[in-house]
């Protein structure tokens, strides 16, 4: 387990899941920041605020960047899958939101830690690159990065680029190379872990409202990849990022250097894994590996956790 964590995501349905293994799992969540992408900012903040308060957490949820930086937000056609949290009779949450932007409760948390701080990226990642850009000195009060983003095989958004960083191909090249021990989960990794009908009927299974929500989630999520992988259930993306904070012994990792493709009209977004290491680039870990029992094993185990 990690010392403290800052999860930045866009929910989002898996970002939705990894909130509440992080949650069930007791993971030390010091605060949840939100960015665009699966949808507009102010349904990811409000999405963020339902899940904690379905999980009865009283964890600071804040709004952060509208847009990416150089590229115009997604459209609503170019965003694929299940783009909202439908499937779950979700509460509202109660309390004021927070009015901190993320990418200042960013700066100051990492500043003013005692000890570097763990964080999860699990959306487009404008906001940690405001953030550096703002103040770089946080690189180095940033104990890991993990970021659920880019592909080496098929694309999800185009055939060559995944999501999260075809978004925000800048943000993502600044965070990539501002020499932070950064972990990088691909569509690669994340396109093994899959909600078959029977995991998602052991969830069903745990019966408390959390899970039931989760699966109420997960049964509608994904299932554009069904046929366009053939894959027998929707991939579990998100949740991966937290699962190898949990549990890295679930990954195998390599160091080698990756840069993203900016201008490529055919690539932009691609993240090019170099995985000879003859480019000049800073290396980074990039999951080559994962045991999905194992990730799903620790999802049923976080999600029993709640009454
Ligand atoms: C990523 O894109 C988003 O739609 C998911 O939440 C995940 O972070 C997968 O490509
Ligand atoms: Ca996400």
């Amino acid at each position: 387990m990690t010392g403290a964590v800052i999860i930045d995501c866009d929910p989002g349905v898996d970002d939705a899941i990894a909130l509440l293994l992080a949650f069930g799992a007791q993971m030390p969540v010091m605060g949840v920041t939100t960015v665009a992408g699966n949808v507009p900012l102010s349904l990811t903040y409000g999405n963020a605020r339902k899940i904690c308060e379905l999980a009865g957490r009283e964890v600071p949820v804040f709004a952060g960047c509208p847009r990416p930086l150089i590229r115009p937000l997604a459209t609503a056609e170019e965003v694929h899958g299940a783009t909202g949290l439908q499937g779950a009779d979700l509460p509202e949450p109660r309390g004021k939101g927070r009015s901190q932007h993320s990418v200042d409760f960013l700066i100051q948390q990492l500043l003013s830690a005692p000890a570097p701080i763990t964080v999860a990226a699990l959306g487009p990642l404008t906001n940690l690159a405001v953030a550096l850009i703002k103040c770089p000195q946080i690189a180095a009060h940033i104990a890991q990065l993990v970021i659920m983003g880019g592909a080496m095989g098929q694309g999800n958004i185009t055939p060559s680029a995944e999501f999260n960083i075809y978004v925000d191909p800048h943000a993502a090249h600044v965070v990539l190379s501002a020499g932070i021990p950064t972990t990088l989960i691909t569509l690669d990794v994340t396109h093994q872990v899959l909600t078959t009908p029977e995991r998602l009927a052991a969830i069903r299974a745990i019966g408390n409202p959390v899970s039931t929500a989760a699966a109420g989630m997960l049964a509608f999520y994904g299932q554009s990849d069904l046929a366009r992988y053939g894959l027998p259930g929707g991939p579990l993306h998100d949740p991966c990022v937290i699962a190898y904070l949990l549990k890295p012994q679930l990954f195998t990792t390599r160091s080698v250097p990756v840069t993203v493709e900016l201008t490529g009209e055919q690539t932009v977004g691609r993240t090019v894994v170099d995985w000879y290491g003859s480019g000049s680039q800073a290396a980074i870990n990039v999951a080559e590996t994962v045991d999905a029992d194992g990730v799903y094993a620790l999802l049923l185990e976080a999600l029993a956790t709640f009454s």
